[in-house]
């Protein structure tokens, strides 16, 4: 097998070579950025000798993560807080040809993110080492490259010294690979600086900086051109004619003035682009394109966030980088997806909790409106867990923020930088100090967003003396009181916010993580009208909850330094000075299983789940946050005749609710003060459950929830019936058990087996179940409460793919989905029906 790999390999490599003789391909063909994420080979090193490789490659392509391929296991030093998966060592490696047109240029390479400790080799020789797992990097390939011959690139990943990171890390090149190929003079990598000084309705001006290096022997005169495109077309162009030196690095700075500029906003990212071209001797030699946004905003200590002089709040989710069942791999499509996901509930802010993101997330941010908040530290010099980047702070950190900074500084979504969360250090002068050297370093590169940190607040008991934070003594915060922030941004103790007028009335105020609410998707403990804080104390092993590890998915259990989802959002929509907040989590994530442990390995915390349904408390969201008419209706009705049961509604644009049982009325309800639910208890009688809801006399909406009979066959829906054939886009399917009638099983478990014929692959399955040991690499899975998730790939060419779901006793489902090319527009996104109620 691997013979024939490696004649294969050959035959490939030669024709690399030959094409790459081809007189009629000119150097400006050459694409400048590349994905480089194309067969590559894997081995894990081997357990025992860590450093050996065994000489069992598999090829596979960009970005892996190898954790998600594991199984679970609570001995795994991750343990089940980083998501109970194996770490260890890989390698991967690369052989490749250069293209003759690429002589003479220069070659770059750039990983978005490796985890971690990457050690990256050219031909044997060491280009470098990073040990952060979520940085962006590159090397210059160019002085150690085979010019016509083949290369081989060799990449070490360490994970095996956990735990390291809260939470799940992934391990591997876990994003993508670029090749980068430029003429000698070029836009530097990450070179650009594009600011709006002034931006009004009329006229805007854009300030540009662009730093351009030559490595040409000798002298070069060119003349640099900056262009500002709006939809492809010129709206100002600037020239200058300038001479570097060999080896010299210029900044180049133009001023362009924008009439009528269309603003980037929430509802509409109006999206601009800066065209930098490089001419020598009158022939074009670099082209570089930076897309930004035009817009003007400010933090307001009394009025909150300002985005073109109109005040948002900011309604946003942390979220962590897995992808659930794709581990940390990234994939365009399923963050797209999760972003959907949270447009549909009203999110329209993310804070890339607790590091820095795959640039992909801030460019979808960028084009669909999300304000965000972007991370790059969990913890400074003093560690929160044994192998963490404290380890490398000393020596990386400068480097790693610069990086981060000028990586992410044009974006448009990007509104604020945050330098840190729950750093330990916080409450003492050296968090001060360090806070300090950071916010010096950050506005060195960028001055146009406001520094923050997610920090604890300085109060910490309630008015019953109740403690309210995990960490740290009851003292004034050192970071908040240095002057190092121009934002302050408070972890939770939502009863204490309104002190914060008082202790900065100049300051402006973020909530960048609230709630910590705690549910599983379709789980109800009668009954619902008390709240539990689970665990008891954070510093307490938790030994009460429910034996099966499940929590309540009423709005009615939260950790205890936090808050159900009412509690906290009741106040922060009363303040105006409260910009907004920042939800933990919007997703759940693999690791921190809070309040339980092992068997549990993923978070309870998410308003959707790991599979990327949303739990009920979604609705309570969308209710408030977009303006929809909403009316949501739970639990299920399939309970032991005569238990009692709590019915709850979320609802807007209505005045009441009125539920019935079989036909009869159970009475109508209204939200009354700062209500957002209402509730009936009900004696359970199989049936038919009916609410609807009523403006001014007139029905608005209905929605009915039946006694679910046995299980009786699959459904299945894709969220998109179309996708491209590009090898890498998928179609997320949602797999129902129901009934005869067609009514969600609301208790079904059964498992279900999938196939698959045409061009496409399961990429991974799942259900949300925060207990499950089984594989995520399946190709079968068990529903929970009713239903599980199957995602398929497009396996790069064109087609139709069927999927087939089958279990025993259960009439099987079966979905066509469509792999096409571009022009046959794929659907977009359609959001699925089961979102609008
Ligand atoms: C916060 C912390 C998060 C997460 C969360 C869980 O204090 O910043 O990383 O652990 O608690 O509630």
């Amino acid at each position: 097998m691997n013979k024939i790999y490696s004649i294969y390999k050959s035959i490939f490599i030669l024709a690399l070579l030959v094409t790459s003789c081809n007189p009629d391909r000119v150097s400006q063909d050459v694409k400048r950025k590349q994905l480089f994420t194309g067969n590559w080979d894997f081995q894990l090193s081997d357990p025992v000798e860590k450093d050996t490789l065994v000489n069992n490659w598999r090829s596979l392509d960009l970005p892996h993560d190898w954790s998600i391929e594991g199984d679970f296991d609570e001995k795994h030093p991750a343990t089940f807080g980083g998501g109970a998966l194996p770490g260890g060592i890989g390698y991967y490696k690369k052989t490749f040809g250069i293209p003759s047109e690429y002589t003479g240029k220069q070659v770059y390479i750039q990983f978005d993110g490796v985890y971690m400790n990457s050690e990256v080799y050219l031909n044997g020789k060491l280009l470098g080492k990073r040990p952060n797992g979520y940085i962006s990097f590159e090397y210059d390939l160019t002085p150690y490259l085979n010019w016509g011959s083949e290369n081989t690139l060799m990449v070490k990943v360490d994970n095996s010294r956990q735990p390291n990171s809260r939470w799940y890390s992934g391990s591997g090149i876990y994003r993508n690979v670029w090749l980068i190929i430029t003429d000698k003079i070029h836009v530097k990598n990450h070179g650009t600086y594009v600011t709006t000084p002034s931006v009004d309705k009329t006229r805007s001006d854009v300030h540009v900086e662009v730093e351009v290096v030559n490595n040409h022997p000798g002298d070069r005169k060119g003349v640099i051109k900056t262009s500002v495109l709006f939809r492809g077309r010129k709206m100002s162009e600037k020239e200058q004619t300038v001479t570097l030196k060999t080896r010299e690095t210029k900044l180049i700075i133009d001023d362009h003035h924008i009439k009528n500029p269309e603003l980037w906003s929430v509802e509409i990212p109006n999206i601009y682009t800066l065209k930098t071209d490089i001419y020598i001797s009158g022939k074009l030699a670099d082209s570089h394109e930076t897309p930004f946004g035009i817009r003007s905003f400010t933090f307001d200590p009394d009025k909150g966030f300002i985005l073109n002089g109109k005040q948002v709040k900011i309604k946003g989710v942390c979220n962590h980088h897995d992808l659930g069942a794709l581990g940390a791999a990234i994939n365009t499509r399923a963050l797209e997806r999760q972003l959907e996901i949270l447009k549909g509930m009203g999110v329209n802010g993310i804070r890339t909790s607790h590091n820095p993101p795959a640039p992909e997330l801030l460019e979808l941010c960028d084009k669909m409106g999300f304000i965000v908040m972007d991370e790059i530290f969990d913890m400074w010099e003093k560690s929160k867990s044994e192998y963490d980047y404290s380890l490398y702070w000393e020596e990386w950190h400068e480097r790693d923020l610069k990086d981060f900074i000028k990586r992410d500084r044009n974006h448009p979504s990007v509104f604020m930088w945050s330098i840190g969360n729950e750093i330990p250090e916080q409450w003492g002068q050296r968090g001060a100090e360090i806070g300090r050297k950071l916010s010096k370093i950050v506005k060195s590169l960028d001055s146009t967003r406001p520094v923050t940190a997610g920090m604890n607040p300085p109060i910490h008991t309630n008015k019953d003396n109740v403690t309210l934070q995990f960490a740290g003594p009851a003292k004034p915060n050192a970071l908040a009181g240095s002057g190092a922030l121009d934002l302050i941004g408070y972890n939770y103790a939502h009863q204490t916010y309104t002190q914060h007028q008082v202790n900065f009335p100049d300051i402006p105020f973020i909530a960048t993580e609230t709630t910590s609410a705690l549910a599983t998707r379709g789980y109800y403990d009668q009954r619902s009208d008390s709240v539990k804080r689970w665990p008891y104390r954070w510093d307490q092993l938790f030994l009460e909850g429910n034996p099966d590890n499940t929590v309540s998915a009423y709005d009615q259990v939260s950790a205890p330094w936090g808050s159900t989802h009412e509690e906290t959002w009741k106040v922060i929509k009363k303040h105006d000075f409260m910009s907004g907040m920042f939800i933990w989590t919007g997703f759940d994530y693999l690791g921190e299983p809070t309040p339980y442990v092992w068997p549990s390995r993923s978070s309870y915390f998410g308003v959707i789940d790991l599979a990327g349904f949303p739990k009920d408390a979604y609705y309570m969201y969308k209710s408030e946050w977009t303006d929809e008419t909403i009316l949501h209706v739970f639990p299920h009705w399939n309970w032991e005749p005569g238990r009692e049961v709590d019915i709850w509604a979320y609802y807007s644009k209505a005045d009441e609710v009125e539920l019935y049982l079989n036909g009869e009325s159970l009475g109508k309800r209204s939200k009354k003060d700062d209500d957002l639910h209402v509730m009936w208890r009900v004696p359970f009688a199989p049936g038919t459950l009916k609410a609807v809801s009523r403006k001014d006399g007139r029905e608005v909406a209905v929605r009915e929830i039946k006694t679910a009979g046995e299980p009786a066959r699959i459904e299945l829906e894709a969220d998109r019936n179309s996708i491209l054939a590009d090898g890498r886009d998928l179609s997320f399917i949602t797999v129902s058990v129901v009934d005869k009638d067609g009514n969600l099983v609301p208790t079904a478990t059964n498992r279900i087996g999938f196939e698959i014929s045409g061009p496409g692959k399961i990429i991974g399955v799942d259900n949300g179940d925060p207990t499950s040991h089984e594989s995520f690499k399946s190709i079968n899975r068990k529903a929970f409460y009713g239903k599980c998730l199957v995602i398929v790939q497009s396996s790069g060419t064109e087609g139709e793919i069927q999927i087939t779901a089958q279990s025993n006793n259960l009439r099987p489902g079966t979905l066509r989905v469509r792999s096409g090319s571009l022009s046959e527009s794929p659907e977009q996104a359609k959001t699925q029906t089961s979102l609008n109620h």
